[in-house]
This record gives structure tokens, sequence and C-alpha cells, in this order.
């Protein structure tokens, strides 16, 4: 057979671009780099061949005068000449109303959006069945690393039992600062962003919305239930402080911000929050802006993907693979495709995202207490009172946390597992004790194993 002749002969794919900044740019670098290899893995070319962006001047030095440049997206989104768009502006507002002018107008839709799919997914992918047209998001969940693809076809032979991901590199890369260099989260935040890590306005980040975006994302696909970005869990690590990374690492684990989602009895848990993790799992040594998502399939076990969550080709190279597969797919029956959602839209389930309160998992408490006598009674007498098992208990020195002669210490408590309610309960009741003189902080915490 000569494969030549079968991968030439079709005109390229043609595409268009909504907004040309850092994946925009890397995309079509990537693209053009790339073109006879991805050509020969394709079928056919895939070519750039409209790009809308603000600055129209900037964008057409950055893509030669071979590519018409508008500063109207909805001219894109509305030329005949255009197969698929790639939408790269970001947010719910004008974001949406393209990418559902595209699908309208019977075009795919590559997008890395993940906060658009998180809370208006079921409308989008809706409009996109109706119109027999795909919407592929690879990169809108941990940048380069193709867990989409692996979640909705790598391990379509398993019944997912959880995952959990460190999925946004902003907030991992002021975590390991703040553990590498015993530095308070306020301090590491302004170097992450004087270094360009984190944006001017890191809110989504560091209050774990982007990660929760993502989180609802590979629920949806995991699971076979709508996106449900409303009934995650969702707590940042704005909290967090330095003594805490400090405590943690003492008792053989180290914090970060997971997301998980977990089929339990009453049906699925969907949160992210700082977690312990042990020392010891591979997914507790990713450091800096590195993303990794561990997926455990009742088939396959463990499994772990690990690489850069953002970045200009990281992203481009998971824009890219999703060109590669609508061009692939985009003759085939819509039937005959990879459903959106992983699952066939008529065959999606109704389990319930189960609330917080219900959640089981282990913690990490620290209660700054007088030290005097009866305090570490009384509090273990709390928790005994409650069922809560206690796992390990630290106190440290009061010299040591409040300086000579300090009559105040801190008093840390590993726990086994129990349902979120009654935590919340034994927090009540041990913060109410006059011994206990500050906030009790509670850290959840994941053995993974
Ligand atoms: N802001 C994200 C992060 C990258 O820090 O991981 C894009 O999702």
């Amino acid at each position: 057979m000569n494969l030549k002749t079968t991968t030439t002969n079709l005109s390229p794919i043609r595409v268009g671009l909504l907004g040309i900044g850092t994946v925009g740019s890397g995309t079509f670098n990537v693209l053009k780099r790339n073109q006879e290899e991805i050509r020969r893995r394709a079928g056919r070319g895939i070519e750039i061949t409209m790009v809308a962006d603000l600055d129209v001047a900037r964008a057409q030095a950055l893509v030669g005068d071979g590519v018409q440049v508008v500063n109207d997206a909805r001219q894109v989104v509305a030329s005949p000449d255009v197969d698929i768009v790639i939408e790269l502006i970001g947010g719910y507002g004008i974001a949406k109303a393209l990418v559902l002018e595209a699908i309208e107008s019977g075009k795919h839709v590559v997008t890395a959006n993940k906060a658009l799919l998180a809370v208006h997914g079921t409308e989008i992918f809706a409009a996109a069945q109706r119109k027999g047209v795909m919407v592929a998001f690879e990169a809108a969940v941990a940048g380069g690393i193709p867990i989409i693809k692996a979640l909705r076809e790598g391990l379509s032979a398993n019944s997912i039992q959880w995952i959990a991901g460190i999925i946004n590199g902003t907030t991992n890369f002021i975590l390991s600062e703040m553990r590498d260099k015993g530095l308070d989260f306020g301090v590491v935040l302004k170097e992450a962003q004087r270094l360009g890590y984190a944006e001017a306005d890191p809110t989504f980040d560091i209050e774990g919305v982007d990660a929760a975006h993502k989180a609802t994302l590979m629920s949806a696909i995991a699971f076979g239930i709508p996106v449900q970005f409303d009934k995650a869990y969702v707590e940042g690590i704005t909290a967090l402080a330095a003594q805490d990374i400090r405590y943690a690492e003492q008792l053989g684990y180290r914090i970060k911000l997971l997301g998980i989602t977990k089929r339990v009895s009453g049906g699925i848990e969907l949160r992210v929050h700082p977690s312990l993790i042990p020392a010891k799992r591979l997914l507790a040594n990713v450091e800096g802006a590195m993303n990794a998502v561990v997926v455990h399939g009742d088939a396959v076990g463990t499994t772990l993907y690990y690489g850069k969550g953002a970045g200009s080709e990281p992203t481009a190279s998971a824009v890219i693979a999703d060109l590669v597969d609508i061009t692939r797919l985009h003759t085939a029956d819509p039937e005959h495709r990879v459903p959106h959602l992983a699952f066939q839209p008529d065959a999606m389930s109704d389990l319930a995202i189960v609330p917080m309160s219900e959640i089981v998992t282990s913690y990490y408490l620290r209660l700054n207490v007088a030290d005097e006598a009866g305090v570490l009674a009384n509090v273990t007498g709390i928790l005994a009172s409650l069922g809560i098992s206690i796992d390990a208990v630290l106190q440290r020195e009061a010299d040591e946390v409040g300086g000579e002669g300090s009559t105040q210490t801190d008093l840390i408590i590993l726990t086994h597992d129990c349902v979120e309610a009654r935590m919340n309960e034994a927090i009540a009741q041990m913060q109410a004790l006059p011994t206990v003189l500050a906030p009790i902080t509670r850290i959840r915490k994941e053995e993974l194993a």
C-alpha cells in the first residue's frame, strides 16, 4: 500500500484561530514546524488560514502575509472558508457567544477554556450534539498532559474509582517555594508574580477555582455525569501557614492543592482543597509549576500522568492533538466519533455530587493551645466522644513555638478517616475550649493508597 498517496490528496483542513497570545502563537509555530509529521498523522494538512485578534498588526507580524488577520472574531466564526475554530480568548463572556455561533454555523471547536466548559459545558455539548460537530478540549485540563484522551479513550475499559491531581501550576509553584524556603504564602505569591508565574490577578489560581474547573471536567468524563462546577467544593491555598507545611513534613507528609473526584456509595465526590499526602507518593514529589494526575481504574490500577500544565508550546501540543483528532474524524458519522464527555449522550449517569459534609477522609489539625495540664486530655476526649480515631499526635515545645518562656504551644493531630460532618462538630467543640487560643487549622489528608 502506498501510504503517501492516501495522505496527500485531500486539501488541508482550514482552521480559524480566535486570539493569538501565548498559546495561539505556540499553536501556529508548532503546526508550521511539524506540518509534515502532522499531515502524515492526520491524513491531510492542517492550516491556520484566518486569525482574529484585537491587535491586528502584532498578529499579522506573527503569522506572516499568507494568513488573513481580522480584529472581529465573528468574521472567523462566520467564514465559509473555516472548518475548525480554535477559541483561545478565555472567560465566559464573548468566548461563550463565539463558541455557540461557531457550532451553529457547523464548525468544529477546539478550546482551552476550562472555565467556559466547566460552567456552561452542558449547553455547549448539547448544541454541538444537535449540529453534529465536535468540541475538543484537551488543552483545558493540565495543559500539555493528554489526560482527557487517557480518561476518555485509553482507560475506557475501566470503572474509574478516583482521580487526584495537581492541576494548577501556579499554586504548586507557591507551595514548593513555601516548603523549600520556609516562607509564608503572601511572600511567595509576590515572588511568583514577579517571575511571571502568577497573573496580576491570581484569584482563580490561588482560590482553587481554576483547579476546580479542571476537576469538574475530569469528573464528568470519568463518571459519565454532566459538568457540575456549581456543586464542587473549592478551597484554595491562601490560608496556608508556613508552620503547617513544616509540621506536615515532620510527620512524613507534603501539602499539595489537589483536585479530587471519587466514586463513593452515595454518588461522586468533587472537591479541591489543600491536602496532606504521604511524602513517599510520586504525586508529593511533583514540584514547581508542573502538573500531575493520578487515575485509579478498577482494571488498570493506579496510573500517573505528569508534565507541563501551562505554557505556549506544551498547551499548543494539546490544541494540535485535538485538531488532528477532528481532522481524522470529521468525515465519520457523528455516532461513530468519540463522545464529548466519553459516555454516549443518552447514557449519562445521574449519580449525585455528594455534599462536602458527607465526604469521608482523614485530617490534620493544628491547635494553638495553652501549655497546661489537661489540655491534651480535653481535646482527645472530644475526638473520642465523637468516635474519631487519632493516628498521630505531635506537640512542639512551647519555647519553640512562642519563643522563650512562652505559655502556649502547637498541638498537631492526625486522624484516621471520619465523615466531614463529624469533624466539623469536633472542631466546633474543641474551638469552644478556653485553652484553645486561636482558630483551629484543619487540612484534609489523602493517603492515595
Ligand atoms: N493558571 C493555570 C496554572 C494555567 O497555573 O496552572 C492554565 O490553566
